[in-house]
């Protein structure tokens, strides 16, 4: 089956196209925009979207050497994100459905980021823990079978990557914070400062960084001559250390053996290194970095899999900001 993903739930414009389970061609464009405003200006990313959907989606059919003739169905995220660029993918999505007489699925962005690797480990098997780690989510996934899985631990306030992004900005590092702070950290003595690790009772899956944030930024205020590769890497440790731990104790828990972590913040060099050193004697799979950071693959594969089940959405589908899994 030939599916076509679209995916505009937040900064990203993606468009991809997966046949059988393989993309055969994948685009995604940043909106650097948003950069000078430190954060994603939701009006300005809807905007954005609308302007290249279009000529997005014929450079990705044109560079799979597809013909919209041969799209069998289409794919596109319905939450959660922000309410203004789901409305303006999922229009568009509609639009081409009804135009071209396709059936049409409302995909899951979280769900998809779990299943985007599939495509990372083509041999992957059920049961497996994925812990999804990105600017709006924090969550430990038990993830038993398709259509079948348990939340063990997510977020009480800020995710990690928005732990990254608000850091970056106490530092006076541009946005996305991540990878900045990772930069700077290079070279830094993780050890040095020892930031606040919350929820951290044995076999609490719950996460809390918003207190991290807090005391990178009273930190700053007392040390102004603070050696900033040193609080980078600092900060860098105290959320990756939570991450694995508790990803650690829901592997224990479960007798699981295979862990996937999935979202913008596994992008993260250090969290790769520190996982396989702390996870050892478990499979740790991450996908490619841009299939980790969001994407219209893992929309068309997930889609796909989903409409060859016979499984689609009404044409009158609502966008779901707060969309939840399972
Ligand atoms: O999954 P994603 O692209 O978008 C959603 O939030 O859905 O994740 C974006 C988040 C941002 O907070 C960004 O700072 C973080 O992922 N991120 C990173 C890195 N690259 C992106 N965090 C830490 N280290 C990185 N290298
Ligand atoms: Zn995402």
């Amino acid at each position: 089956m030939i599916v076509l993903g679209i995916e505009t739930s937040c900064d990203e414009t993606a468009t991809a196209v997966c046949r059988d389970g393989v993309i055969i061609s994948s685009h995604i464009r940043s909106q650097s925009i948003h950069e000078k405003y430190g954060g994603v200006i939701p009006e300005i990313a809807s905007r954005e979207h609308e302007k290249f959907l279009n000529e997005m989606v014929f450079d990705t059919l044109n560079d799979g050497g597809i013909s919209k003739k041969e799209l069998e169905g289409i794919a596109v995220t319905q939450g959660p994100g922000l309410s203004g660029t789901l409305i303006t993918g999922v229009c568009f999505a509609k639009g081409l459905a009804l135009g071209l007489g396709l059936p049409i699925i409302g995909v899951n962005h979280l769900e998809a980021h779990i299943f985007a690797n599939f495509l990372a480990d083509p041999a992957l098997e059920f049961p497996f823990i994925c812990l999804l780690v990105s600017g709006g989510h924090t969550q430990l996934w038990h993830v038993k079978n398709f259509k079948d899985y348990q939340l063990m631990g997510e977020t009480r306030d800020d995710a990690a990557g928005e732990a990254f992004d608000k850091g970056a900005r106490i530092l006076g590092l541009s946005y996305p914070g991540g990878p900045e702070i990772e930069k700077l950290a290079k070279g830094g003595n993780p050890n040095a400062i020892q930031f606040p690790r919350a929820m951290m009772k044995k076999n609490n899956l719950e996460f809390s960084f918003s207190g991290l944030k807090t005391s990178l930024l009273y930190y700053m205020d007392e040390h102004k001559n603070a050696n900033l590769k040193d609080v980078a890497a600092s900060y860098q440790l105290a959320i990756i250390d939570v991450l694995i731990t508790k990803l650690k104790w829901a592997l224990e828990n479960t007798h699981c053996h295979t862990c996937v972590i999935a979202g913008g913040v596994a992008a993260n060099l250090f969290l790769r290194d520190c996982s396989l050193n702390k996870l050892s004697g478990k499979k740790v799979i991450f996908p490619d970095l841009d299939l980790c950071t969001d994407n219209a693959a893992m929309i068309a594969y997930l889609g796909e899999l989903y409409l060859s089940k016979g499984i689609k959405s009404a044409i009158d589908f609502p966008i779901l900001p707060n969309m939840k899994m399972a």
